[in-house]
């Protein structure tokens, strides 16, 4: 039966965390995954988070199935997070919203959904863009093609680029976009930018996908939904992933949500019908635990308060972080002017080395990053921040 099976190439992204742990150098580094961590080099376990599982483990919550759109408190605080509390789409009933196995999960499900109403769509991604959205589409059954995103010589966005293929794609397209936090570039679309993409997909007809995986980590959490509510009050119908491995450091519980805008309460309905039968015939129904804390935190108006203070810090500490890396670089001389690196957002830095210098990061410094130059700021700190630049340095 498996004597003819392949051996698949590691993931780009995940499968650096199986050669990291497998790295017996006592030094080493990984700027691979995107995860966020603490100065002494641990993923933190956020204080708000504690107090809910505390509260969760003393009323003994049972642990029965959920619904299969999972937690109704935690649909609906996804929603108010994402469009805001006052949202007249919510307040008619248009959006659906289904807890998802992190932004993952909700990718998969959307795209699942996808392929029954536009079965021959193309899906035009980012180029360059997170390296699981191309396959995640392609295992749906899409065709998936890339859109001019980045401009190496600015090391800016090519708006212009963008705009022309996003009008060249067929009429119907399903356009993935990174609503903040662009993975992997950092590099965002201004309020500006935003609406002249959202013209040409109304132009074409394309079919939004917002993908929004770290919410909080460029300028705050209202600030970073604006592109979400922009194509909210636009009367288009869209879809958003999006997710709290990050924004609430609980990686590993899979919390994450698709929502689905629609043109009515009506049809809300029908459409939450048919993500329910994708939902069961892939897992049945979500986990409890995970959605079960980010509920009672953002339903909670002081352990909101508390975790958007532990969130702020997280941010304002990646921005040090990135200044750090800055003026270490050019401390030691670095040939490359890396003040761009100030200028990007989110988690992570796309540094331009290439993949030969990624290589020799890896394999003489015991430094992890993605093939692409992507490298995770947020795991830098104090101590391994002079390494990595010197090491950067060095292979430059
Ligand atoms: C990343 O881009 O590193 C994260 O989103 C983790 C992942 O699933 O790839």
């Amino acid at each position: 039966l498996f004597s003819a099976v392949e051996m698949a190439p590691r993931d780009p992204i995940l499968g650096l965390n199986e050669a990291f742990n497998a790295d017996p150098r006592p030094n080493k580094v990984n700027l691979g995954v995107g995860v966020y961590f603490t100065e002494e080099g641990r993923i933190p376990l956020l204080r708000a988070v504690v107090e809910a599982e505390k509260a969760r483990l003393e009323a003994r919550a049972p642990r029965g199935y959920l619904p299969i759109e999972g937690i109704a408190a935690y649909d609906s605080a996804v929603q108010k997070l994402l469009f805001g509390e006052d949202s007249p789409l919510l307040a008619e009933g248009r959006v659906v919203t289904t807890q998802s196995l992190g932004g993952t999960g909700a990718l998969k499900t959307g795209a699942d959904f996808l392929k029954r109403l536009l079965p021959d769509a193309v899906v035009a991604i980012s180029n360059p863009s997170w390296e699981n959205h191309r396959a995640l589409f392609e295992s749906a059954g899409f065709q998936v093609e890339n859109y001019s995103y980045y401009d190496a010589a600015t090391q800016g966005l090519n708006l212009a680029g963008m705009l022309a293929d996003l009008r060249a794609l067929p009429a119907r397209s399903i356009v993935v976009l990174h609503a903040c936090c662009h993975n992997p570039t950092g590099v965002d679309l201004s309020s500006a930018d935003w609406q002249q993409v959202l013209e040409v997909v109304r132009e074409r007809d394309h079919v939004p996908f917002l993908d929004i995986a770290y919410q909080g980590f460029g300028d705050g959490i209202v600030e970073d939904a604006e592109a979400v509510r922009l194509f909210a009050d636009s009367g288009l119908q869209f879809f958003v992933s999006s997710s709290f491995s990050k924004s609430f450091s609980l990686y590993g519980e899979r919390v994450g949500a698709l929502s689905i805008v629609t043109a009515s309460k009506e049809e809300a309905g029908r459409v939450l019908s048919q993500v329910k039968r994708v939902i069961r015939t892939n897992y049945s129904n979500p986990p409890t635990h995970g959605a079960s804390v980010v509920a009672a935190v953002l339903n909670s108006p002081e352990l909101r308060a508390l975790w958007e203070e532990e969130l702020g810090e997280m941010r304002q500490r990646i921005k040090q972080l990135r200044n750090g890396m800055v003026e270490q670089l050019a401390a030691l001389g670095a040939k490359r002017d890396f003040s761009f690196v100030n200028a990007q957002r989110g988690m992570f830095s796309y540094s331009g080395l290439t993949g030969d210098q990624v290589e020799r990061l890896k394999n003489e410094f015991g430094i992890y990053a993605v093939g692409t130059g992507r490298i995770c700021v947020a795991a830098l700190n104090s101590k391994n921040l002079e390494v990595v630049s010197r090491a950067i340095v060095e292979v430059l």
